[in-house]
């Protein structure tokens, strides 16, 4: 399935007989998707564009679209510096294709390619990003949308995918190289100092008064949770980590810890001349992360209400009082009371784990453990409770599959791939593990991630 990149150095004797053809034409069937350096301008213009990574080397990459039920296929081509994967985020997609290197594949090497190619079997806002090295990779900016069209799209006037990112920069606006740094990875993650929208500092739209838009909110930072809120717009949440919600819900504050989603339907309210904004509710000011522009109107008054989305074909968990309960103690981190954690099968103390860059601990262990958190067997419901026991909200995701979280009295919550689980707070999620193969299940602020907050399950 591997081939060497050698075919595309004009003039090389790798290329063989053939060669009189271009070489493109023998691969013109398989789109490629290409992660490599770039410049993007993702500062104001007076500082010079910034040296970034990207898919087709820009950021965001290319937003790859396909409806639901079909296939998405690219052949993978890494012209980065390092190894690399790509993760195709929140889709339950077949094991062999989740991108995960060590568990799902091998990591792409330099030079090197791997075809992805798999079904997406539910509708809706989805995402790519590398899962190696994630913590620099990610946050150089290899990341795009992934969209999955419905058979019966909502009524708006237009749909806008915004990717929203938080950039750590120098003074000149180069992406600060210190990737590493243990106090990030202890403490909240890499936290940035530079917000865009589409790579986009100062990011506008211009809209029409009334005009009805659908807006597929992506957080890409590697550990930022994001306060959205509108202003002179009327909006509703209509999906949540790509999976509608059963009755859509007017949006207050919404908050998009890494890696979360949020579709929204919004009407402009603001007038001719005016401005609407979705502003970062962060503390207690707010500012702009997006700016729509009003010029004109698109109809008199507002659309009515929108209606559902079409739900996707996700199992639903049932019995949940007889399923099987999993338990998973997260622990560690600054403020915390991990003194120490197995990491290669042996006892270590704090001190040492983290001269080994770990810090945190799943269930008293600092790194990807031999056995899985749990063993599933195929289509059965289980319950995993989390309990955050460390002084740090952490965004845990699953691979392979949507859950609900359990609320008290036995209700509910969304469909969802990522779930933010507050400091001191315990989480239950209920999912039917349906889909075989080996999973991860991680915290999504990636700096987490690669110190001790990553395990795995099976479904078999
Ligand atoms: Cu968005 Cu394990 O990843
Ligand atoms: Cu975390």
């Amino acid at each position: 399935m591997r081939t060497s990149r050698r075919h595309f150095l004009a003039g090389s004797a790798a290329v063989g007989i053939g060669s009189a053809l271009p070489v493109h034409l023998a691969r013109a069937s398989t789109p490629e998707i290409h992660a490599r350096p770039g410049t993007a301008q993702i500062a104001p213009a007076k500082y010079a564009p910034t040296k970034i990574w990207g898919y087709e080397g820009t950021v965001p990459g290319p937003t790859l679209r396909v409806k639901q039920g079909e296939r998405l296929v690219r052949r993978f081509v890494n012209e980065l510096p390092q190894a690399s994967t790509i993760h195709w985020h929140g889709i339950r997609i077949d094991n062999a294709m989740d991108g995960v290197p060590g568990l799902t594949q091998e990591a792409v090497q330099t030079g090197d390619s791997f075809l992805y190619d798999f079904v997406a079997p539910d509708a809706g806002t989805y995402w790519y990003h590398p899962h190696n090295r994630t913590w620099e990779q990610l946050a150089r900016g290899l990341y795009g949308a992934l969209i999955v069209e419905e058979p019966d799209p909502p009524e708006t006037d237009r749909d806008e995918v915004l990717l929203i990112d938080d950039w750590r920069l120098t003074e000149d606006a180069s992406i600060a190289e210190n990737f590493g740094a243990m106090h990030d990875w202890s403490h909240g993650g890499r936290l940035g100092n530079w917000l865009t929208v589409n790579g986009n500092g100062d990011y506008r739209l211009d809209v029409k008064q009334h005009e009805r838009l659908r807006l597929r909110l992506i957080n890409t930072s590697n550990a930022r949770i994001l306060s959205v809120q509108l202003r002179q717009m009327a909006g509703w949440i209509i999906a949540l980590d790509g999976q509608p919600l059963e009755t859509p819900e007017s949006a207050g504050t919404i908050t998009l810890a890494p890696a979360q989603r949020a579709d929204l339907i919004v009407d402009i309210l603001a007038a001719d001349g005016g401005e609407a904004f979705l502003a970062s509710a962060e503390g207690d000011s707010g500012y702009a992360m997006a700016t729509f522009t009003v010029t004109g109107r698109t109809r008199d008054k507002p659309l009515a209400d929108p209606a559902p989305l079409a739900l996707n074909p996700v199992p639903a968990p049932d019995n949940l009082s007889s399923a099987r309960l999993t338990d998973l103690k997260m622990e560690g981190g600054a403020m915390g009371r991990m003194s120490s954690a197995m990491m290669g099968g042996k006892m270590m103390g704090i001190r040492d784990l983290v001269g080994q860059g770990k810090a945190w601990s799943f269930n008293g262990m600092a790194d990807m453990p031999a056995d899985p958190l749990l063993s599933a067997a195929r289509g059965e419901t289980v319950r995993i409770r989390m309990a955050n026991e460390t002084a740090w909200p952490h965004a845990m995701h699953l691979h392979g599959h949507h859950f609900r979280q359990v609320l008290d009295g036995g209700k509910t919550g969304p469909l969802r791939d990522t779930l933010l689980v507050n400091r001191g707070e315990t989480a239950e999620i209920a999912l039917v593990a349906d889909n075989p193969g080996d999973w991860l299940l991680h915290c999504h602020m990636v700096e987490h991630s690669a110190a001790g907050m990553m395990t795995w399950f099976r479904v078999s």
